[in-house]
């Protein structure tokens, strides 16, 4: 897997600053620090969070509200946003507490461009790390940071509203985002493409590949069909998947398919399913007793594997999480949330806290 890590200066400025704290004995040590969840944070959530309601001009993080209330984000502590997208949840969280750092990962190096005015403005208290969330304990120990204590770890799966709307990514399948199938996260890596699976797979993989990441019934027209047109000639375009999928089932059906066909291309491309088998692991390994994991889905797909790892999780005999008795159940969307944010629709935010028994999903078999 190639991994590109950037922002060294930043890195360097970070574990500067951290020593400090420590050596001022301001903080003698960043687990220390008692959580204190007082009411100051409260209102300085909603205060933000109103500023961003207000403000159309900024990314729209999905559930902001929730993430900092459950995050709850205090001094000295480390937080890691473990899909930085427009980085709007991290800095959330880094404008409800003055004095709190966040590392973020992203596997798309495209996003670090795209945040440059961003990362500037929180300058040490945000350091970003290109990689995967699967791999963010091997990261972390390539920088030396894996000594932190991580206070709290936020998914936000999927892909930003960026990435879709760039249109030579080829996420999109709207006609005004026409692009080349190509659908990696990361464009820098040898990672197959849309185009790849669509050229040369075979009938049976096709199908496999719709029906199991895209829940797809019309499996066997569709892959019919794609094996007949790229015998004239390549297919290359999201349009020119659009017409295949149209011509294959009827009109209205059709729209949803699309959806799910590309949905189910994104998904095996950027392995997805598995990334976030191992990245919840990951979180499992790094967060401090007491400390929240949160995870935002947007299909059932990916919602399920959150609740399978969670119900597992805080059932076996040394739990490693536990539900917390405000956020037991899943969270969905507010009215105020769908009104201001519509791509919020199917967005489902789960939620466990860390106990003190040890991790145990030492391997990537957990559910
Ligand atoms: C829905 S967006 C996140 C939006 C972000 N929370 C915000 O407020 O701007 C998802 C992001 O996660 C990244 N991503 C998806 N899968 C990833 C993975 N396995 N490892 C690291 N980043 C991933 C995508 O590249 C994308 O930028």
């Amino acid at each position: 897997m190639i991994k590109l890590f950037n922002n060294n200066n930043n890195l360097i400025r970070f574990q500067q600053i951290l020593k400090r704290n420590y050596s001022n004995k301001k903080v003698k040590n960043v687990e220390d620090i008692n959580i204190d969840s007082s009411n100051d944070n409260n209102t300085l959530v909603q205060q933000y969070v109103n500023k961003e309601y207000e403000s159309y001009k900024i990314h729209k993080p999905v559930f902001i509200k929730e993430v900092l209330e459950i995050l709850n984000p205090q001094p000295n502590k480390v937080y890691i946003d473990a899909t930085f997208g427009m980085g709007g949840h991290s800095r959330g969280i880094l404008e409800t507490c003055k004095d709190c750092y966040v590392i973020a990962f992203d596997r798309d190096p495209k996003v670090f461009e795209m945040t440059k005015p961003l990362r500037s403005e929180f300058k040490d208290r945000l350091i970003t790390i290109n990689s995967t969330f699967s791999s963010m304990r091997s990261a972390l120990k390539e920088k030396n940071l894996d000594h932190l204590k991580i206070s709290g770890i936020l998914y936000d799966f999927g892909v930003s509203s960026y990435q879709i709307d760039t249109a030579d990514r080829g996420f999109s399948f709207k006609k005004e985002l026409e692009g080349p199938l190509d659908m990696r996260m990361n464009q820098n890596s040898s990672q197959i493409t849309a185009y790849d699976i669509i050229n040369t797979f075979s009938e049976k993989d096709l199908r496999d590949i719709f029906f199991y990441y895209g829940e797809e019934k019309h499996t066997k027209n569709i892959a019919n069909e794609i094996l007949r047109k790229r015998k004239i000639e390549p297919i290359k375009n999201t349009s020119d998947l659009v017409k295949i999928v149209e011509s294959s089932i009827p009109y209205p059906m059709a729209l949803k398919t699309i959806s799910r066909v590309f949905r189910s291309l994104r998904m095996f491309v950027n392995d997805e399913l598995n990334e976030i088998k191992i990245g919840l692991t990951q979180g499992e390994q790094l967060l401090e007793p007491n400390s929240p994991l949160l995870a935002i889905s947007f299909h059932s797909i990916e919602d399920r594997i959150v609740k399978q790892y969670l119900n597992k999780y805080t059932t076996i005999e040394e739990p490693t999480f536990k539900f917390s008795p405000t956020y037991k159940s899943p969270i969905f969307p507010s009215k105020e949330e769908l009104e201001w944010n519509p791509r919020s629709k199917s967005a489902i935010l789960r939620t466990a806290i860390r106990t003190s028994n040890k991790p145990i999903s030492s391997n990537y078999n957990i559910i």
